[in-house]
């Protein structure tokens, strides 16, 4: 019997199918429902038993979920951390256990990287920055022009949210004519994105040229208080997001929509591949990114027939 870094023996885990643990965010958003979609289907086809728990953007319930994994004694433990601290004491627990983590999505913040064994998922600084060089091109048709920025933030402490918005803040950086006035969490969803958009209409009425969000839910929120307003957005009003769903791929046809930048949530394959991998004893690399491109509302027409979310 070899035994595989700490986490059990190749002959046990051949012989009954692997049970994965797995703690997802919520369901926040288009882009959301299809990663769900993407980890159900993966496990299915590749045979894992998936225990799967919604976490409704809360991070106790995840840290209850981990430990309920960790109680049921699963061989694998997957998740999204909703935001990025608070993890040391639960991973810990997961490690004495001798249950290996792999975290999908979003990072964590911990000072033993042990705790985890791979993190697979996007590089959430350079969105950011695709979304801010987007905007740098776009400037320069209208080198005079002052273009003032309303940023709608994702969830408070989350990954993405710290990411796409350090990315972004690099890309526009040294333009005295590029700036952000407002910014403000829409908590990544398409209610919350329209409120806060709302409101930064109310404040800053028509000195508002450009929407930033950090997703295409709140891009779409924004969209309908834009219109709302008496406005046209993706005319009065530029609007850049990140996902790529198909929402916004409709309001970029539609031309309400600028651009978005992509972020695939499409990671189930990938997840299955490497639990086996992992519980196999197989070396796996730390950092696992996802490759991802920029979609402009000139190209969205042709793309959408190919879009897979
Ligand atoms: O962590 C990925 C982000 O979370 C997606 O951009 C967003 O739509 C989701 O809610």
């Amino acid at each position: 019997i070899i035994t595989i870094a700490g986490f059990g023996s190749a002959s046990a885990l051949a012989a009954k199918p692997v049970v994965m643990g797995f703690s997802q965010v919520g369901a926040e958003s288009e882009w959301r429902t299809a990663n769900t979609l993407s980890i159900k289907d993966a496990a299915k086809k590749d045979g894992i038993n998936l225990k799967f728990a919604d976490a409704q953007q809360k991070q106790e319930n995840q840290v209850k979920a981990i430990r309920s994994f960790i109680a049921q004694k699963v061989d694998v433990i997957a998740f999204s951390p909703v935001v990025e601290t608070g993890w040391d004491t639960v991973l810990r627990e997961a490690k004495a256990a001798k249950i290996p983590v792999i975290l999908t999505d979003r990072a964590v913040n911990v000072t033993d990287t042990s705790l985890y064994v791979t993190f697979i998922g996007s590089d959430f600084v350079e969105e950011g920055r695709r979304a801010g060089r987007w905007l740098l091109e776009r400037a320069k048709k209208t080198p005079d022009r002052t273009l003032n920025i309303v940023e709608l933030q994702g969830t408070v402490g989350s990954a993405p949210a710290i990411d796409r918005k350090n990315g972004f803040e690099q890309a526009i950086a040294g333009n005295a004519k590029i700036k952000i006035i407002r910014s403000q969490t829409g908590d990544f969803t398409r209610a919350k994105g329209k409120e806060v958009m709302e409101a930064f209409l109310k404040s800053q009425g028509k000195n508002i040229n450009v929407v930033y969000a950090h997703n295409d839910d709140m891009a779409i929120g924004a969209i309908q208080a834009i219109e709302e307003a008496g406005m046209k957005p993706g005319t009065d009003i530029i609007i850049i997001s990140i996902d790529g769903v198909k929402g916004a791929f409709e309001a970029m046809i539609a031309g309400k929509l600028n651009v978005t930048v992509e972020c695939s949530p499409l990671l189930g394959p990938q997840l299955m591949q490497v639990a086996r991998d992992v519980l196999a004893g197989k070396p796996v690399p730390k950092r696992i990114t996802t490759e991802e491109g920029v979609f402009p509302a000139e190209v969205a027409a042709k793309e959408f027939p190919n879009r897979k979310y």
